[in-house]
Order: structure tokens, then C-alpha cells, then sequence
């Protein structure tokens, strides 16, 4: 009896969180990294599920960068990176396509297959999003990096009206440039720019680790609460490193921007989403003003 009631006190717990997020625009990212592990997607994906059985509406925003490395190496060719940053030629771009793509649609079909939620794929050709091809500046030189780009505009009025139809957006993050050529842009980026154009309440990065730690080979020293002005001083004294700074970056700009709240968490852990989300106590890094 008593473990019946704690339950119900958990369901409890939830309903003024319910109650506050219903209607209410969530951006999440999944990456590559945590697709690497078994269960994961599902496990993400359920989440979904249930935010969408309790009214809320989700763009989901699918990376994939782990893999689109293997596939480079797979076809022969080697990645190139500059600072960190692809060098994209048209064929780099069309393995993108291929892999990002793919990473849409088997999560869409999941979601509407096995899990039959309301959901529906956001096409480059609906040009929802611009993307504007990026001039990277290394010392005095401008690199061309192909098909780079950055997060331009988005048109709110039509994915608000996709999302109050269908509740569940999946996206990739490509999108069409002036040129009418696609461009791979960082997911980490877009789901930041997708959550300050829709005014979002949440945008939730799911990642492999915790969220923001001191020290990343210590789970003891995650950040619980981390305020914008000690976000940046992380990222100049190279504790926040690698992939973990896009998701800050953009967090803090994002924060800036207007949106309610930016929550890193752990894809690793089950019901990761519903727990940071839903009770009191969060799991990973929520980054505040
Ligand atoms: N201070 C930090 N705290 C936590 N993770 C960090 C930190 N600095 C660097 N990282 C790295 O960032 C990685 C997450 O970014 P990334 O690999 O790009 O994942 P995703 O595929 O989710 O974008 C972690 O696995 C970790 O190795
Ligand atoms: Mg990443």
C-alpha cells in the first residue's frame, strides 16, 4: 500500500507541471553520441510520448555526427575537420543527407508507428528554416568550408500551425541557403535558433553524459544550476570543451533570447525527459539567467 501511495504522490508532483506546460512549445536535441547506446532512441522516444499525451507540443531536433564519420571513413574518404568544424564537399554533403535523414525518418517512425504519437517530419523543401552559408575566419584567412551553414530565420507562423496540428515535429538539421543548396548545419545550433523563434518554454539538449561537469570524468561534480555568467567563464577556462560547447553556447544565447529554460541532460538515464521535466528535483544542468 505504501509503495502504491508514493506513487500517486509522484503523479501528484506532476500535475502542477502538467497543468503549467500544456500547449506549451518544447525544442529537444537528441545527438549521435547517445545513439550509439542500446535502447537509448526508445527510451527518448517514450518520453516524447508521454509529453505529447500530456498536451505539449515538441520539435525534435536529430543529430548524428558519430555516424556520419563511420560512413565517411566506410565510403573511403577521410573527415576533414577545420577547428573542429566539417569540411562539407558536395559528396561529405550527401552522406550527410543520407545519414541525417535516415536518423529522421526511423525516428518518426517509431514515434508513429510503435508508439502512435501524432508526429510528423519537417522537410528542408517546406523552407521552414534559412540557412546561411558559413565564411569561417582562421587568422587572416577566410576558410572555405563547403556546405556549412548557420541558422537563419524561421518561419514561426508555419511550424506553429504544424506543431498545433500534428504535436510532434522531427527535424534534421539541413537546411536550404540562398543558393538553393543544402546545408549542413550544427544541431546544437538550430535547436538553440528553433527555441528562440518559437519563444519555446524548454529546449532540452539530450546528451551522454550528465549534463555540465567540472570534471568530466567525475559525475560528483555536475553542475545542477549553472548561471549564464559562469556558463561563459567554463567555457574560456576550457572546463566546458568539445561538444559540450555548442549545446552552452547556444543554451546561453538562448537564455538571453527569451526562452524559459535550457535543461543538459542525460539520454543514458530511463525517463531522463520526464524527470527533469515533471518533478521538483531536476537530473542534469539547467542553465539560468
Ligand atoms: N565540462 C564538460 N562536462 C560534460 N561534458 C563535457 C565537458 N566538456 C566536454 N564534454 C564532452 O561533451 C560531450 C557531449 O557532446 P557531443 O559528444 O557532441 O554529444 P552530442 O552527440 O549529444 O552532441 C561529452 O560526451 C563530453 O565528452
Ligand atoms: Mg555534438
Amino acid at each position: 500500500m505504501e509503495e502504491e501511495i508514493k506513487k500517486a504522490e509522484v503523479l501528484a508532483e506532476a500535475y502542477q507541471y502538467i497543468r503549467e506546460y500544456r500547449d506549451k512549445i518544447f525544442v529537444i536535441k537528441f545527438g549521435g553520441s547517445i545513439l550509439k547506446l542500446p535502447n537509448v532512441k526508445e527510451n527518448i522516444l517514450k518520453d516524447v510520448a508521454f509529453l505529447e499525451a500530456v498536451g505539449v507540443k515538441t520539435l525534435l531536433v536529430c543529430g548524428g555526427g558519430p555516424f556520419i564519420n563511420e560512413e565517411i571513413e566506410k565510403r573511403g574518404k577521410k573527415p576533414a575537420f577545420v577547428d573542429g568544424l566539417r569540411v562539407t564537399d558536395s559528396g561529405t554533403m550527401k552522406i550527410v543527407e543520407d545519414i541525417l535523414f535516415g536518423i529522421r525518418d526511423n525516428t518518426l517512425e517509431y514515434l508513429k508507428g510503435t508508439l502512435k504519437v501524432k508526429a510528423s517530419s519537417l522537410q528542408p523543401s517546406e523552407k521552414f528554416m534559412a540557412a546561411k552559408k558559413v565564411h569561417y575566419q582562421k587568422g587572416e584567412e577566410i576558410v572555405d568550408l563547403g556546405f556549412v551553414g548557420q541558422a537563419g530565420s524561421i518561419n514561426t507562423d508555419y511550424v506553429k500551425a504544424r506543431l498545433e496540428e500534428e504535436r510532434v515535429l522531427v527535424m534534421a538539421p539541413i537546411a536550404y541557403g540562398e543558393d538553393n543548396n543544402l546545408y549542413n548545419i550544427n544541431g546544437d545550433a538550430v535547436a538553440s535558433a528553433a527555441a528562440e523563434w518559437l519563444k519555446a518554454e524548454k529546449l532540452i539538449f539530450i546528451t551522454d553524459v550528465l549534463g555540465v561537469m567540472r570534471n568530466p570524468q567525475n559525475p560528483d561534480t555536475l553542475i545542477s544550476i549553472l548561471q549564464v555568467s559562469e556558463a561563459e567563464e567554463l567555457i574560456e577556462k576550457n572546463i566546458v570543451k568539445e561538444g559540450m560547447i555548442p549545446k552552452v553556447k547556444s543554451g546561453v544565447s538562448s537564455i538571453k533570447k527569451g526562452v524559459k529554460k535550457v535543461h543538459i541532460i542525460s539520454g543514458n538515464i530511463p525517463h531522463s525527459i520526464v524527470l527533469e521535466v515533471f518533478t521538483e528535483h531536476g537530473i542534469g544542468t539547467e542553465i539560468c539567467n
